[in-house]
């Protein structure tokens, strides 16, 4: 049995990210399965979840594995001072695979060099969030019926927003246009704009949130401003209600436009967006559960 870790999206091919969407199509179809049974997943979170968390459990379960593991790290000997070193090597004596989320940047990937068992990079500070843009590349897929040539929004925080740093990576492959919405203090950090640089990506960036670019979009991915990313509060408070989505703002926009979020939300869309046919975020977030069954497959080398 081939066994991988799924750690940044920068690793996979575009061959591979196909493959996981028509794995995660299949999954949409046949959800109930039992093609992890006698296999236990550690599910390891060092930072708070709902939605990532919650979905890889329902996948495990749904395939028919075990899951052990933490959702709240003070309950575990860390908070004794083991390091992460020690605790992967603990856990990977019990685990088949390892499903992670550490607020440090290059966790999950650490982890990965120290164990045998898969890790599932589940969001690494403000590195990726690689299962996420899974289910959002399934989401784009579902709703646009395709990949290639899309122009993408993406809004808020694009600077600690680790979503947004595994969305442009995974979407390379596909031939996008970028319009990169942010305040100055959130603009896209440099090292992502030579990515698209080198890849040829047609990228613009714009600090206001303006009606013409909402109306060229075809997917609008809508982000919130990360307080738990900031050293300094007040710089928190500056822009935290930088931009806010509302119905209004959408009247002109394009018929196949999808509104996606990786949530949770603060008051980056407005509630009366929810019930727009064009808002697609709760959607997306069942499409979760889909795509890590798939993520969780592929690691495995379960086909
Ligand atoms: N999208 C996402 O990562 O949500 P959670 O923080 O709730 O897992």
């Amino acid at each position: 049995m081939k066994k991988d870790s799924f750690v940044s999206i920068a690793d996979c091919s575009k061959e591979s990210i196909v493959r996981i969407i028509q794995k995660t199509e299949f999954f949409e179809q046949n959800p109930n399965q039992k093609l992890l049974e006698g296999m236990i997943c550690a599910s390891l979170f060092f930072e708070p979840s709902t939605r990532t968390r919650l979905s890889f459990e329902t996948a495990v379960n749904r395939l028919r594995g075990r899951v052990i593991g933490f959702s709240d790290a003070a309950t575990t000997s860390s908070s004794k001072g083991e390091t992460l070193k020690d605790t992967i090597k603990m856990v990977s004596n019990y685990a088949d695979v390892i499903i992670m989320r550490h607020y440090l940047e290059g966790a999950a990937r650490y982890a990965s060099e120290i164990t045998d068992i898969p890790i599932i990079n589940a969001g690494d500070g403000a590195n990726q969030h690689p299962s996420q843009t899974m289910l959002d590349m399934y989401s784009i897929f579902k709703t646009q019926r395709k990949l290639e040539d899309l122009t993408i929004t993406m809004a808020g925080d694009l600077k600690y927003g680790r979503t947004v740093h595994s969305l442009l990576t995974g979407m390379s492959h596909f031939n996008p246009t970028f319009h990169l919405v942010a305040p100055e203090e959130l603009k896209l950090p440099d090292i992502y704009k030579q990515f698209l640089d080198k890849q040829a990506i047609r990228y613009f960036e714009h600090t206001d949130f303006s009606p013409e670019v909402i109306n060229e979009s075809d997917i609008l991915y809508m982000t919130r401003v990360q307080r738990e990313r900031f050293t300094d509060l007040m710089e928190y408070e500056k822009v935290k209600n930088v931009y806010v989505l509302n119905n209004k703002m959408l009247d002109a926009s394009k018929d196949n436009l999808r509104i996606l979020h990786p949530l949770p939300r603060v008051n980056e869309i407005a509630y009366d967006v929810d019930d727009n046919p064009k808002a697609y975020y709760f959607e997306q977030a069942k499409n979760g559960v889909f795509a890590r069954q798939a993520i969780i497959c592929e690691v495995l080398g379960i086909n």
